[in-house]
């Protein structure tokens, strides 16, 4: 193998194009100069180091007059550029005399600059500045930092700007999504028919790409002044979903697992035992719990989001496990009173395959089984009427 020893002999275009394949964060390290003035610099070679003691690390081109200028400042402050801010980036790497002109900005507790809407920023002082190569390599201490922001970071790849993008929300969920609304159209007269006669929200739901999506939702409900949920999703994951698992679009019983990470052996128990019961009820129940209401419904809003995080991730599917018990209760007795959060049953295709979920919410609390009974006897009647729309249009299914 040739190794390169000077610069005529190394293609610096292969070294960009190659490097350039690797993405890269974006922020902007700030502080305020000898003259008392904010100054940044856009870097994309910022790491985290060490964690005892905390260390994070970047690379300035030795030429960087900003550099030059921020180095005789005894801090600094790195702060971590939001999707959103690829403008900012941009008008910190020009060659502009004041890239501070019309900023929002606050002072960090070290005094230096924090840029309004970054996702995080980190103070440090000069740990070391090593020479390597063209650039210096700066190990920062580091002595305070903060999320300020609950959003994804803006990415660097092959000298373009982008952003993160959660797995399963690919493009060919996107065309799932559109033939699950479409087959949806078709059953929105039984749904409006169900929300109105039991004052109810009704929504039809489908499994499109590992999650469990409103496709069409009608709201009759007197007491219940929701935000509609259509479009909202949530991961079809224990104790979510339990009547796509193995169906078409939706994962398969170890996979619906797995979608919890590493499970302890009683709640892998406990979703199985589940997954069981509503396949022998053939239907599926979810009851209120006293934990619930906005900040639910806003960590699923999050996570309907398609520009969700992998933390807004987390913190839904936690959220679910930790309300698992109040999911398909084994028994369900005469002498209590309910508050049920949703009823749901499945829309068969001929195959006898489950290509929409008909789902019942916004329900009045305490109420008991038989009125259960009715409500779910009224979803069925419904969903009965639904299969046989389809099965009189099976061309809708093989779309
Ligand atoms: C996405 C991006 C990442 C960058 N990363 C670095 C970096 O890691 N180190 C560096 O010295 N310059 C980096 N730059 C360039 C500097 O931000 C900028 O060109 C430099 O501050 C201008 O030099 P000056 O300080 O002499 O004005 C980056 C620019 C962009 C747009």
């Amino acid at each position: 193998m040739q190794t390169p020893t000077t610069a005529t002999q190394f293609d610096g275009t292969r070294f960009r194009e190659v490097l350039g394949s690797y993405p890269t964060g974006v922020a902007i390290v700030t502080c305020i100069d000898e003259s008392g003035r904010p100054i940044g610099m856009v870097i994309g070679s910022f790491t985290s180091v060490s964690l005892d003691p905390p260390l994070i690390g970047y690379l300035p081109m030795q030429s960087s007059r900003t550099f030059a200028r921020m180095r005789a400042a005894p801090t600094f402050c790195v702060n971590i550029l939001a999707a959103d801010q690829e403008a900012l980036c941009q008008q910190f790497a020009s060659p502009a005399e004041d890239k501070f002109a019309a900023l929002a900005w606050h002072p960090s507790p070290a005094g230096n600059p924090v840029l309004d809407g970054v996702v995080a920023w980190i103070d440090c002082d000069y740990a070391s500045v090593t020479e390597a190569g063209d650039h210096f390599m700066v190990l920062g201490g580091v002595l305070d930092m903060a999320l300020e922001r609950d959003t994804a970071p803006l990415l660097f790849f092959q000298r373009g700007y982008g952003r993160f993008a959660p797995g399963p929300l690919v493009a060919v969920a996107e065309r799932e999504t559109i033939e699950a609304v479409r087959l949806a159209e078709i059953g929105r007269d039984e749904m409006e028919a169900v929300a109105t006669e039991l004052n109810a929200e009704c929504s039809i739901v489908a499994a499109v790409g590992g999650d469990i999506v409103y496709v069409a939702v009608d709201n009759s409900s007197p007491q219940w002044r929701l935000r509609s949920r259509l479009g909202f999703r949530v991961p079809c994951a224990p104790p979510l979903g339990p009547l796509f698992v193995g169906q078409p679009g939706a994962p398969a019983d170890a996979e619906w697992l797995r979608r919890l990470g590493r499970p302890d052996e009683e709640t892998t128990a406990r979703s199985l035992a589940q997954l069981a019961q509503v396949r022998a009820r053939g239907w599926s129940i979810a009851l209120m719990g006293p934990n619930d209401g906005e900040n639910l419904d806003e960590m699923v809003q999050l996570y309907s989001n398609p520009h969700r995080t992998p933390g807004q991730e987390r913190r839904l599917l936690a959220a679910a496990k930790e309300r698992a018990g109040l999911h398909e209760p084994a028994e369900l007795r005469e002498d209590v009173a309910y508050d049920v959060r949703h009823l749901s049953v499945p829309v068969h295709g001929e195959a006898g395959q489950v290509v929409l979920v008909l789902r019942l919410g916004a329900l009045p609390a305490g109420v008991h089984l038989a009125q259960i009974h009715l409500w779910l006897a009224r979803l069925q009647q419904a969903a009965a009427r639904l299969e046989t729309t389809l099965a009189a249009r099976p061309q809708l299914l093989r779309a």
